[in-house]
């Protein structure tokens, strides 16, 4: 999955040859899941339509601060909205006069004062002919954008409109997307981390053919590794018997059944990782001797002798060295207290508390409602919220903390 997908992008044409160009770029933002929105100046229009872009990004393109179309609804449109609505921006092509203009402010057109708005990371992908591109002038605004923060995606070198051959050519619609994804990760604040993550139940065999397990669904951990890997971590999913899925290149599943199993892929892990999350639902207890055949059924009691399976929260903050470990409690009353003496108890770095009392948390629903309690006893307390967001609330606070 691109590190795009989902993310939203204010694409400003301006008016260069290369604005042809756009329509790929738009093609290709697309494909990867991203929405996107066009702002033209008006001269771009003499390069393209809006009418194309408007097909392809399947969103209305602006070029002037108000529709005049229909005399009787004009439109205002708002560059502040526009600006902030906008993950990221990309001015491609990027005329010389317009990066002039955005360096001294000018806002003489909705693409200027959009990109005066925007709060977002932006990037220019210069267009023009050589002499242009190598002119001072041009240099100045280049390395002005820059001092601003923006990113500047390198014009290449080979035939111009003009006929001359030389720097100057907009970066190809491939190279300025695989430009924009690989600067996006390596940006990334859990770029170069590694993280343990359990999730899911675990079931302990009483015979070949029955156990005993609990109903988490793994939804929780699914979402925290999800969330994790979008930052740039690489993530390795322990995961009990669950049916969710997981498609991200930098998350490795590794499916066990048993607490003994999720103990040894643990261990196997740990020395390795930068942070780890045990949100797997472990059985507490296991029987402790497993039939070799199924057990027959006659009319007494049957009693399954059960002895303890090993504590891997407790085991891991044993061995920890610089990891940063975090562990969740579950409770059903004296909710921070018990909470606040797992922490303890376990030599973890923080602990998210869950409370059944909280209607809409816990096992098999699709919300939750956490406490983050850190190694200060520092409480944190969110509202009811998806899985997915809850996901990535805790991920935020560990990189607070770890960074
Ligand atoms: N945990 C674990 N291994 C176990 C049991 C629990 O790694 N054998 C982890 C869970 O993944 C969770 C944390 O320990 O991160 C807390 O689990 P919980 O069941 O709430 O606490 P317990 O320590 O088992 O205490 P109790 O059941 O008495 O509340």
């Amino acid at each position: 999955m691109s590190v795009l997908s989902g993310k939203k992008i204010l694409l400003g044409i301006t008016a260069g040859i290369a604005a042809y160009k756009t329509a790929s770029l738009v093609r290709l933002f697309i494909k990867l899941g991203a929405e996107v929105k066009v702002i033209m100046t008006p001269a771009s229009k003499d390069f393209i339509t809006p009418l194309t872009l408007s097909t392809l990004s399947k969103n209305p393109v602006h070029s002037t601060f108000y529709d005049k179309e229909d005399a009787e609804n004009e439109m205002w449109n708002n560059h502040v909205d526009l600006g902030l609505w906008a993950d990221y921006m990309v001015v491609a092509p990027a005329t010389a006069n317009t990066m002039s203009k955005m360096t001294n402010g000018t806002c003489d057109n909705l693409l200027l004062a959009v990109y005066l708005s925007a709060k977002c990371p932006i990037y220019f992908a210069p267009a023009m002919d050589l002499d242009m591109y190598i002119h001072p002038s041009t240099k100045e605004s280049l390395q002005k954008l820059k001092s601003f923060g923006n990113t500047i995606i390198p014009a290449t070198s080979g035939e111009l409109a003009s006929g001359l051959v030389g720097e100057g050519r907009m970066a190809e619609p491939e190279d300025i997307v695989s430009f924009i994804e690989n600067d996006i990760l390596s940006k990334l604040p859990l770029k170069g981390k590694k993280l343990l993550l359990t999730a899911g139940p675990t079931y302990e065999a009483i015979d070949p053919v029955r156990f005993i397990g609990n109903h988490s669904s793994g939804k929780m951990g699914f979402a925290i590794a999800e969330a994790a890997a979008n930052l740039g971590a690489e993530v390795f999913l322990i995961s009990g018997p669950s049916h969710q899925k997981i498609q991200h290149s930098l998350v490795h599943r590794v499916n066990v059944i048993s607490a003994d199993e999720m103990y040894n892929a643990a261990h196997k892990y740990f020395k390795e990782v930068d942070i780890a999350i045990l949100a797997a639902a472990v059985a507490d207890y296991r029987p402790k001797n497993v039939a070799t055949q199924k057990i027959k059924k006659t009319t007494s009691a049957l009693e399954i002798e059960l002895e303890p399976t090993k504590d891997i929260l407790a085991s891991l903050g044993e061995i920890k060295e610089n990891q940063f470990l975090v562990g969740f409690a579950l409770e059903t009353n004296n909710e921070l207290e018990n909470a606040k003496g797992k922490l303890k108890r376990k030599n973890l770095d923080a602990i998210i508390l869950n409370s059944l009392q909280d209607k809409g948390a816990g096992f098999a629903t699709d919300t939750n409602k956490i406490t983050i309690i850190d190694k200060d006893l520092t409480e944190k307390s969110f509202e009811l919220k998806s899985k997915v967001e809850v996901a990535k609330d805790i991920i935020n606070e560990i990189v607070k903390n770890i960074s």
